[in-house]
């Protein structure tokens, strides 16, 4: 390697290739001329060492465990801001000033109730249906109920889908859950917060009055800010290909959360949760974390490792003071999942097993106990997720939107079927 190319050898022929260096983190080589002038392609399933796009929006340091939404460490921001405002920052790049952050708040709370109609649209759904399903159907109906926001081309109807989308996201994701469990719907309420809101509709019903706590409105915004975006993660990067083709913002969100769902990615704390309640007592963690060492068990330890952070995750941190806050203000003295939680914790960060391979906590092993207490059903977890997540996709929807060098997306393959063959009538077939 020169100083600042890469030199590659393909059947006697010398190309370079340039490095391009970010602001921080490592550099990449960039290989777009490389089929041109070599006839091969480069093979890296799971994007193991590709960088799929160029990105101003949110930088993680997994070695070190650092997270920056644009710039700026994601303890600081959660500790001394709110989730609206962390909308600002991911979607414009700066924090509001205060007549900013004003305005901001009062656009998205003026876009929280979701057309009439929409109640109608839940009653196509088997009662009993998981959340997760519903919300991408919702998100998929909401280019059809907000069709006025769909042309990508236009800059007011890309910020506007924006606003909508982390407006109603509560909204939607509160009617999923009170559909599942039979209640009514209960509309927003303007003057409340963010997180306030969505508890409000998710847990008041028409018969009692509802009052939101506010230690467990400031709980529910700060698992909206640490789950608010994540790079170049599965969903996020699902999403970009699919807006890579000019599908519009509600679609390609549809797409984002149809791929958090699986449990190697936001499906995690749903099945952490059900790991802790499985395990059922400390006295039963040697058993699980032998499965979980076993080669020949598929076990793993849910809530525990991570494709980019070789350290502990900084959200972790912030949950599990999140947890013991949130438990403290509901009396919670003994719960018995929380005590397998930081006992599995100790043991795992002090097996030889677990410290070789690098595997930490993640952002979902504290998550699920926070979002029980605070009384949502695992089936919950996920949608919640995706409704922090939202304006991390749309961010970075937008941004790959607004790129003027951005094309569709249209990976290769390496194709190891079979080689042409002649077509056998059905009769011939033995
Ligand atoms: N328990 C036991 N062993 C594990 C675990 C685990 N949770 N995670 C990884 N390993 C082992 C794995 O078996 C492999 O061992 P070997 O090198 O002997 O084959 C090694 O560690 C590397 O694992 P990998 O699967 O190659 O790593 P990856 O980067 O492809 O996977 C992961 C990352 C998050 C999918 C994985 O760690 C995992 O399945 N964790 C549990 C699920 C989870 O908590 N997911 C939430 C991720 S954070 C939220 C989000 O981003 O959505």
């Amino acid at each position: 390697m020169s100083e600042n190319k890469v030199k590659i050898t393909v059947k006697g022929k010398t190309i370079e290739l340039p490095i391009r260096s970010g602001t921080i983190g490592p550099d990449v080589t960039e290989i777009s001329t490389l089929y041109k002038k070599t006839g091969i392609f480069t093979y890296d399933p799971g994007f193991i060492s590709t960088a799929s796009c160029e990105s101003r929006t949110t930088y993680i340091d997994g070695d070190k465990g650092i997270l920056l939404y644009r710039g700026y460490p994601i303890n600081e921001v959660a500790e001394n801001g709110d989730f609206l405002e962390v909308c600002y920052l991911l979607l414009h790049g700066e924090l509001p000033t205060q007549v900013q952050k004003k305005d901001f708040d009062y656009r998205v709370q003026h876009h929280h109730m979701v057309h009439e109609q929409f109640s109608r649209f839940f009653h196509v759904f088997r009662r009993d249906s998981h959340p997760m399903a519903v919300m991408i159907a919702c998100l998929g109906a909401m280019s059809a109920f907000y069709h006025d926001s769909i042309d990508i081309t236009n800059p007011h109807q890309r910020m506007l889908a924006s606003l909508r989308l982390i407006a109603k996201m509560p909204t939607l994701a509160a009617m999923s859950y009170k559909y599942s469990i039979g209640q009514p719907f209960v509309y927003p309420l303007n003057s409340l917060g963010y997180a306030e809101n969505f508890l409000h509709m998710c847990f008041s019903i028409p018969c009692v009055e509802y009052k939101v706590n506010p230690i467990l409105a400031r709980a529910m915004d700060k698992i909206f800010i640490l789950h608010a975006d994540h790079e170049q993660n599965a969903s996020t990067s699902t999403v970009r290909l699919a807006g890579s083709s000019g599908a519009n913002p509600f679609a390609c969100i549809a797409a984002g959360i149809a791929c958090l769902w699986g449990p190697a990615h936001g499906g995690a704390n749903e099945a952490c949760l059900k790991m802790f309640e499985q395990i059922g007592s400390v006295k039963r963690i040697p058993e699980f974390i032998a499965r979980a060492k076993d080669k020949d068990d598929s076990f793993r330890l849910m809530g525990f490792g991570h494709r980019i952070y070789k350290n502990y995750d900084p959200r972790a941190y912030i949950m599990q003071q999140t947890c013991h806050e949130v438990l403290n203000e509901l009396g919670i003295k003994d719960d018995p999942l929380l005590d397998i939680a930081i006992e599995l914790e100790q043991i795992a960060l002090h097996d030889k097993y677990f410290i070789e391979k690098k595997l930490y906590p993640n952002i979902d092993f504290y998550s699920g106990i926070i979002l029980k207490a605070l009384g949502f059903p695992t089936s919950m977890f996920t949608v919640i997720f995706a409704l922090a997540r939202s304006v991390g996709w749309v961010a970075q929807w937008k941004e790959m939107v607004e790129d003027p060098a951005q094309k569709i997306g249209r990976p290769r393959q390496l194709y190891t079927g079979e080689v042409k063959r002649t077509y056998v009538s059905i009769k011939k077939r033995k």
